[in-house]
């Protein structure tokens, strides 16, 4: 009896051995070479669906940033599965700011290969094509090196560029040879003198790598405008102390304002300076809008200086972040929408829209919200954590702590071997080409051929349950020049305010 116990235990402590070996020799489940034999119990939970889904899984799953759906079609699409849903929608259609998009009765054929944007204005020496969608800016130190292989890989791939964030310019940025948009932040990681000014030489040295085809300054990001990005000490290992040149095991902040400028022609200036010291390449910069009347003052100083950025990144409150405080995540910073149309608006109204290109970036996760957004004011789109999921993130949401089950977001060596870099990449790859696909099938379902011929009456907004209103009911759309010639009466107060010397405290009726 006790010989046939022991038995037993020896072949289930064997099977379980053999479960083990395999979950860690596997490459396509990171969860699995994190926690093998017990990660199945992810999977199990998953594959009892829909009966057991309902208590265990989507209940945290609708509660957290991306909802059940779209995380299923992000991961399908990165999985290369159909990423269709049956049966129809389970929105409600008819609730208050439910939006849909207007299609034709006589749809086009989406092109052959999707439209390409040319950021690059009348400064700029060495334009670049630019994907309808892209990977917004993580840092390395945010993100693992595998996590940042696998992005500039699928990156490379898929042509689209990828933004490095702010943490420097490192080996693994370089190493697969996708196309990158090199950002720096109020901490000039990777070209800073030691006491973290800007330092022109290390930023001209770093900018010259062919793979870097723009270059970005951060003047805010949507999850925590006015605070400087935060590294946990944790998180800053030996390698990342290199790339960022700052102390190691020690938290790493960014400071909340740049000390390269403080006033709207300052600011125009150093990005001309950027541009120089690149060898004229694409420069410009991403923000999370605070008010209008700052966005002009920006406005009037690049009429006034006589040079543009060739793009500006436009980040909504809704935006990610590794790191940030609950009071800034949830409640500073304009969301994207507004921040969008106004951003669109001034540059129109200034009559510099056509030098400019727009990106914009928040929750931009599947095609409706590309086209959304181009209807919106934008030539292009970023993602950051929809790309986090096709590197495999399951919204554990520990970014911060270093201890990322999934091996996305952590520096531990042992937990981010579990991303695989060629399965991750092969996945990043396919969810932008499917994602892009169905945005411009989506367009040609609207009678567009390309992102110029999409207008605000293509959007539709419920006002109530029962009035529906179209964006170009619902909102003022500038005529080129208007602020020039006669601002319009909502906007005369904070046109005439806004300094091109100063960026203002904002006071009683700002925008
Ligand atoms: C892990 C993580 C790290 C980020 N690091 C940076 C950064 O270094 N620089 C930056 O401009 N934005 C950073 N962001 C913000 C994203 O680039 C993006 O603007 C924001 O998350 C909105 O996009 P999403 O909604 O697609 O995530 C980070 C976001 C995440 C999730």
């Amino acid at each position: 009896m006790a010989r046939g116990i022991g038995k037993g235990l020896i072949g289930t402590g064997a099977a379980v051995a053999a479960v083990g070996a395999h979950d860690l020799l596997q490459r396509k489940h990171s969860v699995l070479r994190n926690y093998p034999v017990i990660g199945h119990m992810r999977y199990l939970l998953e594959g009892l669906r829909p009966e057991l889904q309902q208590y265990f899984i989507e209940r945290n799953w609708d509660g957290r940033p991306y909802n059940r759906d779209v995380r299923s079609v992000i991961y399908e699409r990165a999985k290369g599965i159909h990423g269709e849903l049956s049966f129809g929608t389970e929105r409600d259609v008819h609730r208050a700011g439910y939006e849909h998009l207007v299609h034709s009765t006589t749809p086009l054929d989406p092109p052959d290969e999707p439209p390409r944007v040319r950021v690059g204005g009348p400064d700029c020496s060495r334009p670049y094509d630019m994907s309808l969608l892209n990977v917004s800016a993580m840092s390395f130190g945010a993100l693992s090196a595998n996590a940042i292989l696998a992005l500039n890989e699928g990156a490379r791939r898929g042509g689209f560029a990828h933004d490095t964030g702010e943490g420097g310019l490192s080996d693994h940025h370089l190493e697969r040879g996708g196309d990158l948009v090199w950002e720096i932040g109020s901490g000039y990681f990777g070209a800073r003198t030691t006491d973290g000014e800007f330092d022109p030489d290390q930023f001209r040295e770093q900018s010259a790598h062919e793979q870097v085809k723009c270059v970005s300054l951060k003047l805010s990001q949507g999850a925590k405008p006015g605070i400087g990005g935060v590294l946990p000490a944790a998180k800053v290992s030996p390698e990342i102390a290199r790339v960022r040149g700052v102390p190691e095991g020690q938290k790493c902040v960014s400071p909340a304002r740049h000390t390269a400028f403080s006033t709207p022609v300052e600011l125009i200036e150093f990005i001309a300076r950027m541009r120089e010291l690149s060898g004229g390449k694409p420069t410009g910069f991403k923000l999370c809008v605070g008010s209008r009347r700052d966005v002009l003052a920006i406005c009037k100083a690049i009429r006034e200086v006589g040079t543009a950025p060739d793009f500006i990144i436009v980040d909504g409150s809704e935006g990610g972040t590794a790191a940030a405080p609950l009071e800034y995540e949830d409640h500073v910073g304009m969301p994207l929408t507004n921040g969008l149309m106004l951003v669109h608006n001034a540059l129109v109204g200034t009559g510099i829209r056509d030098r400019i290109k727009v990106g914009a970036s928040g929750k931009v996760a599947t095609g409706n919200d590309i086209v959304r957004r181009l209807i919106q004011g934008a030539d292009y789109t970023n993602a950051a954590r929809a790309m986090m999921m096709a590197v495999g993130c399951i919204q554990a949401q520990r970014c911060h702590t270093g201890t990322c089950p999934v091996g996305v977001t952590t520096q531990d060596p042992r937990r981010a071997r579990a991303l695989d870099v060629g399965d991750k990449s092969a996945r990043v790859h396919r969810y932008h080409e499917a994602t892009v696909d169905q945005a411009v099938q989506m367009m040609a379902t609207m009678g567009a051929r390309q992102p110029e011929d999409l207008t605000p009456d293509m959007l539709r907004h419920n006002v109530s349950h029962e009035e529906v209103r179209s964006y170009a009911e619902l909102y003022e759309w500038l005529a080129p020049g208007q602020l020039l010639a006669e601002p319009p009466r909502d906007w005369a107060a904070d046109w005439q305010a806004a300094s091109a010397d100063r960026f203002l405290p904002s006071p009683g009726g700002v925008r």
